[in-house]
């Protein structure tokens, strides 16, 4: 587990974006995992930078996003669809046909899950998945005392995560109560994990990542064993430790 301390959310954006460039640039057809929520904003706004310059280019490489809320279309402003689309898709050249989300509107979710399995198993495997921590532990939408062994599955939001997502909603009912997510498995299996945690409200579970067992009561504490993941965290979050 390496530690990268970044002194402010910038720095911790561009150094995640870093990251990627480099991955890019080595590997132009490199298979990245994506997250949404708060925490990677900057980060795709210091990708897209980069693609502007040209130093970096998407035109063959493809991606995975780790979830969706179930129910949501992908022109809902609240999917993660259209997150994707708004804050890096558009804005870059990677090929629509090769940018995937979990589908949270199948008429067969289990059948979608295993669909999804099969798009990642068939581009290779996620060679740099990145991924942000909620406030009660969770990846992806892996909530505490899921399986460390699941796979991508359809999961009921727990209540603390619906109400921590309710500010991008106009209430918490509008807050979908089911989620498409890869699992803690699909997370494990790739070739390397960037995990960015960024301010004060996360101190406490980056202090418990650090310092805590392995448990399924919170999930992250799963990529302690990981053999290549890189934690990059800003000063808030890193306030908790010793
Ligand atoms: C998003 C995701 C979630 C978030 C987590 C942190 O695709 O999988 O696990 O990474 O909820 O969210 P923020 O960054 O908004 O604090």
């Amino acid at each position: 587990l390496t530690m990268e301390k970044a002194k402010d959310y910038t720095e911790l954006s561009e150094m995640a974006a870093e990251r990627i460039i480099t991955k890019l640039s080595q590997k132009p057809d490199a298979v990245l995992g994506l997250a949404t929520g708060s925490t990677p904003e900057d980060m795709y706004d210091a990708l897209i930078k980069a693609y502007e310059l040209k130093r970096i280019s998407f035109a063959e490489a493809t991606t995975f996003n780790l979830d969706e809320y179930v129910d949501l279309d992908p022109s809902d402003e609240n999917s993660y669809a259209y997150y994707m689309y708004h804050h890096l898709f558009r804005h870059i050249d990677l090929s629509p046909d090769n940018a995937h989300l979990p589908n949270g509107k199948s008429a067969d979710p289990d059948a979608a899950c295993q669909a999804y399995e099969q798009l990642i198993e068939k581009a290779g495997g996620i060679d740099l998945q990145v991924i942000g921590i909620g406030l009660n532990g969770h990846i992806g939408f892996n909530e505490p005392y899921t399986p460390f062994e699941q796979r991508t599955h359809v999961v009921e939001l727990d209540e603390t995560t619906r109400k921590a997502n309710a500010r991008f909603f106009p209430d918490l009912d509008a807050v979908p109560t089911h989620a498409v997510t890869m699992g803690i498995q699909n997370i494990m299996e790739s070739k390397e994990l960037l995990l960015l945690v960024a301010g004060e409200q996360k101190a406490a579970v980056l202090e418990r990542l650090v310092y805590g067992d392995k448990t399924e009561a919170f999930p992250a504490s799963i990529i302690k064993d990981h053999p290549n993941v890189t934690i990059i965290a800003d000063q808030g979050a890193l306030s908790g430790l010793k």
